[in-house]
């Protein structure tokens, strides 16, 4: 599927009644937003409850620059509020007491689903933080999650942030021991879970799971003291049936079902009003070394950050159906299913299930059964989708989309122009949105009723963020050029701090260019000022000299017609220093065969040069991901050198793909 054009524009039908209508709307606010900030936030401030309200001559503090002290970044000091009570009883006073907050959608069509108004939301928000108080959690305490997508969860952060508890979520994907060191790590009061969930066809026993974390928890020296637990497994259909129930392992005094608990309770709860720099949340993310850092976000900033970025990028106005695909468990979920719809007001879907279960057209019956409006996935999602065709498509109305959204990784334009043209009808904006844990909200985005679209191109700055791309001794990259991606000044979604470590907070992000955010990606600007994501500066190679990022290598790949998906890795090599060592997925129906292989290099030689030449192209008929869709590329790496030490991989989704890789290697010259 050749790329016709380079440029696509927004459907005038969707610029017209946007918030944001032309690029030239867009530089005035993005001209305002960082000549004066304070203004342009106090402005979207506003809108919000403060108990306190802010100080204008303190409304952003920050040092950026390590080298004239410690970081620090500081919006509102002074303010007072609670976001709870901004995204919940604010919205029920103005009206959407009747208004739906989630349509939730489980594992399976067939499952009961249901709808959650703000009114009720609020009432069990408040019945949850009372069970909790009365379990002994206070302000600042730690609340470790691991639970499945069910309404259960977003009530569960919504209740800790109502009495100022600190979240940390931990994606329910996670093995027993990633979660035992996280709520070691962050020294967790309670753990709230479910006994299970269906994945698909597959049951996953969480409780069971989370007793052997709380044990291993326990060996590092910490206890946590209560664990409460949602029944759901008994509430879904099971999948299989031959499916034999287990029973729920259980320590008294320490286990508490979530309904017993929420039985004798008030459905109000008066807010705990917190500092604007109070800690909201703290989320883990993998780190170059291995230990996972957690990323602290705290109260005022955020709410801004994520109520502004959702309205905008999303274009989201009353009425529409919002869905992300998003786990909680990851930041995209945390802003785009949670905070940001609900500080708007928003309905969104919320949904337990996958594309492919029962059957690969998932995603697209959703879409119609809610009429969703705006639709938000990531690009693995939509190649895997891809290999089907347009078959399971067209068997549903997906007309009234009017945004698309991208996110976790650079899209492949093919995998762009497939959803602009098989999802979008060609009639709705794609908003490929860069952004990470750290950041809190979308950073680089186009905005869907001004930017003219170019396939892959994360396109322009969002407001407040100031991106600058710097060489490996630190020198601006003006112009066209590629470099480091950075950030000069603070936006108020940005984390504030790594959770007990500041210090590695400070040499992970400010020290390798001091002044400067740096994110841990690369960025290419062509003529026209677009910024185009290459990928983690980690996943760089060199090959004779010439820097690229296997990203684009991949994208070259996937535009072969028979090449469902394509993963990259740096090999060493005597002579050129590193070559490029590529794992392939054929599309289905598809074989991997010698004329494959030469065509590919070809077309990589083609369109890159030839310096970028594959060295060897090997057949994978599955991608070692985590649950999350993320390619491991650490395990590639070690198949690539025949290194059988791949070491963890229980966070992948299927662990057998690491051997079949391995069998599938190419002979070595
Ligand atoms: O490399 C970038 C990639 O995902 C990284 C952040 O991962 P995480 O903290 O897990 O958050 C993912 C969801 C926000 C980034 O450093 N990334 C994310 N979005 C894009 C992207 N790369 C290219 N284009 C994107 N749109």
């Amino acid at each position: 599927m050749p790329s016709e054009k380079s440029i696509y524009n927004p459907n005038p039908a969707i610029s017209r009644d946007a918030y944001i209508s032309s690029m030239a709307e867009y530089r005035k606010f993005y001209e305002e937003s960082l000549e004066n900030p304070e203004e342009f936030w106090m402005r979207v401030a506003k809108q919000f409850h403060w108990e306190t309200p802010a100080d204008p001559k303190k409304f952003l503090q920050y040092n950026f620059n390590i080298s004239k002290g410690p970081i620090s970044i500081k919006w509102m000091e002074g303010a007072s509020t609670n976001i709870c009570y901004n995204l919940l009883d604010r919205n029920v006073r103005n009206g959407l007491g009747d208004t739906i907050a989630y349509y939730w959608e489980g594992n399976h069509p067939d499952d009961y689903s249901r709808g959650l108004t703000y009114r009720k939301l609020l009432e069990e928000v408040c019945r949850f933080a009372n069970v909790l108080k009365d379990h002994g959690v206070k302000k600042g305490d730690r609340v470790s999650i691991y639970m499945p997508m069910i309404l259960e969860l977003p009530i569960a952060m919504l209740a800790c942030a109502r009495i100022g508890a600190v979240h940390s979520i931990v994606f329910a994907g996670f093995s027993s021991d990633s979660l035992a060191e996280r709520m070691f790590d962050c020294q967790a009061k309670v753990l709230i879970t479910a006994d299970g969930a269906w994945r698909g066809e597959k049951p996953l026993y969480l409780k069971a799971l989370c007793d052997v974390a709380l044990e291993k928890a326990e060996e590092m020296g910490h206890t946590v003291e209560k664990c409460i637990v949602v029944s759901h497994l008994k509430r879904v259909t099971a999948c299989a049936e031959d499916h034999v129930e287990q029973d729920i392992p259980w320590t008294e005094d320490r286990d508490f079902w979530w309904h017993e608990e929420m039985e004798d309770k008030e459905p109000a709860c008066y807010p705990e009003w917190m500092e604007a720099e109070d800690p909201l949340f703290m989320l883990y993310t993998s780190g170059s070394t291995g230990k996972p850092k957690g990323v602290l976000h705290t109260t005022a900033g955020y709410l801004l950050y994520a109520a502004t970025t959702f309205k905008i990028v999303f274009d989201y106005k009353p009425g529409d159906i919002f869905w992300c695909t998003a786990d909680i468990g990851w930041i995209t979920g945390h802003t785009y299913v949670v905070y940001g719809p609900l500080a708007n007001g928003a309905t969104s879907v919320m949904f337990e299930g996958t594309p492919f279960y029962p059957d690969n057209d998932r995603f697209w019956a959703v879409i119609d059964k809610y009429k969703v409006t705006q639709f938000y996935t990531a690009p693995t999602a939509i190649r895997a989708l891809m290999k089907f065709g347009e078959a399971p498509v067209l068997k549903h109305n997906l007309n009234g989309l009017k945004v698309l959204g991208s996110v976790g990784e650079p899209i492949n334009p093919e995998a762009w122009l497939w959803f602009y043209r098989y999802i979008g009808k060609e009639k709705c904006s794609i908003v490929d949105t860069f952004w990470q844990t750290e950041t809190g909200g979308h950073v680089i985005t186009p905005i869907p009723g001004a930017t003219p679209m170019k396939p892959g191109s994360a396109s322009f700055p969002f407001f407040g963020v100031k991106p600058t791309l710097l060489d490996e001794s630190g020198v601006e990259v003006k112009g066209e050029g590629e470099g480091y991606l950075v950030f000069s000044q603070p936006w108020p979604g940005m984390m504030r701090t790594l959770f007990g470590n500041h210090e590695r907070f400070e040499s992970t992000y400010f020290s390798k260019f001091p002044g400067f955010y740096c994110t841990g990606d690369g960025a290419r600007r062509d003529a026209d000022g677009y910024l185009w994501i290459t990928g983690r500066v980690d996943d760089m190679l060199n090959v004779s000299g010439h820097l690229m990022s296997t990203a684009e290598v991949e994208s070259v790949l996937t535009e072969h017609h028979r090449v469902a998906e394509a993963a990259v890795v740096s090999r060493p090599h005597a002579v050129k220093g590193e070559c490029l060592y590529c794992f392939i997925t054929p599309n289905e129906n598809e074989t991997f065969d010698a004329k494959l292989v030469s065509e590919l290099k070809k077309l990589v030689r083609e369109r890159i040069g030839p310096f970028a030449m594959p060295d060897v192209v090997q057949h994978a008929p599955g991608l070692p991901k985590t649950r999350s869709g993320k390619i491991m590329r650490r395990v590639l790496r070690k198949v690539a050198l025949n290194d059988r030490n791949v070491g963890d991989i229980s966070t992948l989704a299927d662990e057998s793909v690491v051997d079949q890789l391995f069998k599938n290697r190419p002979a070595d010259k």
